[in-house]
């Protein structure tokens, strides 16, 4: 049994940011911004918020797929900022989409989330456990970035992305997931666990925290290494690859990645000059516009690749 996509969506925060905008609030430019990520401009969401941009990427997947959510059986949100500790975030999609038959629960794994919830549906899939899955990547970070930090506040964007999966006699699915712990300091967003009535400590939330150099270094390397492992290890060749949609959190790391790997940036679509970096968002929401586009067409072999915070970082070989 394999995994095949049937259907995609997405949808953007409500309000547009440009470099320009951020030039306004802390020392930067358009230039700077530009030339070390890519980005251009990216998207914050006013109302919407994680829940609700995953609910209206949801709808769209599901339309995409010519099914009703009472269809779904199971709903994985791949997210780091859910708007409650509980319930969680997918179990709020579940209640604004109506997709009463589900199943829902919440993946963690920062920008990683949606290759791991894939990973997780095809697993559930292959097991019969669940027949129609929705598997959904959301974030808000611009509630987490502390919009006086230069270095990390022009990097992010708000979105999400959503996939309709059921399973397949035909096609091919293979993954890769990796974690390490020991390095979890280089990407960190502190939640409220200090403080109760005993030990005297103030709740506090933190900011996102990043060194920035230590994981464009560790995206570079374990990225290819990964993508690598992959293909050798299903006999696949990289000329047998249409495309590599890779996480967007920089440009020059996805042109890197593209270098280590011998392969043509053109087979490395990106759209990270719009969005910037959402987080678990950004491979769902590339999919989905290359699929609205017309770029996917049935039995094209491609790879997804993700990697972030935990350090979290992992590679699907799938075919269209
Ligand atoms: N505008 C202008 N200057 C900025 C700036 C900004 N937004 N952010 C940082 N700078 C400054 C720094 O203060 C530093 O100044 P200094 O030399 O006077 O100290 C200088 O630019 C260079 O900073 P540095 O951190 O060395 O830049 P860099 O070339 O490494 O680029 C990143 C910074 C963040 C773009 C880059 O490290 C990166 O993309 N890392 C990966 C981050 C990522 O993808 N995270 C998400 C993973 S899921």
């Amino acid at each position: 049994m394999m995994t095949r996509i049937i259907g995609t969506g997405s949808c953007a925060g409500e309000s547009i940011v440009t470099n320009e905008d951020l030039a306004q609030i802390v020392e930067t430019s358009d230039e700077w911004i530009r030339t070390r990520t890519g980005i251009r401009e990216r998207r914050l969401t006013t109302e919407l918020g994680t829940s609700g941009m995953a609910a209206e990427a949801s709808m769209r997947a599901c339309e995409n797929a010519g099914i009703r959510p009472e269809e779904l059986d199971l709903i994985l949100l791949a997210t780091s900022t859910p708007e409650y500790c509980f319930p969680n975030g997918a179990c709020q999609i579940q209640a604004k989409i109506g997709a009463v038959n589900a199943a829902a629960f919440d993946i963690s794994a920062a920008c990683t989330g949606f290759v791991f919830a894939l990973q997780t549906a095809h697993s559930f899939l292959v097991s019969g456990a669940f027949r129609t899955i929705l598997v959904v990547g959301a974030d808000d970070l611009s509630k987490t970035v502390d919009w006086k930090d230069r270095s990390t506040c022009v990097l992010f964007g708000d979105g999400a992305g959503a996939v309709v999966v059921k399973g397949d006699e035909k096609g091919s699915f293979h993954g890769i997931m990796k974690a390490d712990g020991s390095r979890s300091q280089v990407l960190t967003c502190r939640a409220r666990t200090e403080g109760n009535f005993r030990n005297g400590k103030t709740p506090e939330l933190g900011y996102l925290h990043m060194d920035g150099q230590e994981v464009f270094k560790f995206a570079v390397k374990k990225v290819p290494e990964c993508i690598s492992q992959l293909l050798e290890e299903q006999q696949v060749e990289k000329e047998e690859i249409r495309y590599y949609i890779l996480h967007q959190a920089n440009e020059r790391i996805i042109e890197s990645v593209a270098k280590r790997l011998k392969e043509p940036l053109e087979k490395f679509p990106m759209n990270i000059q719009q969005y910037g970096n959402t987080s678990a968002a950004t491979i769902p929401i590339l999919l989905d516009e290359m699929n609205r586009a017309g770029k996917l067409n049935r039995g094209d072999q491609i790879v997804l690749s993700g990697f972030g915070g935990g350090l979290t970082w992992g590679a699907i070989l799938m075919e269209w």
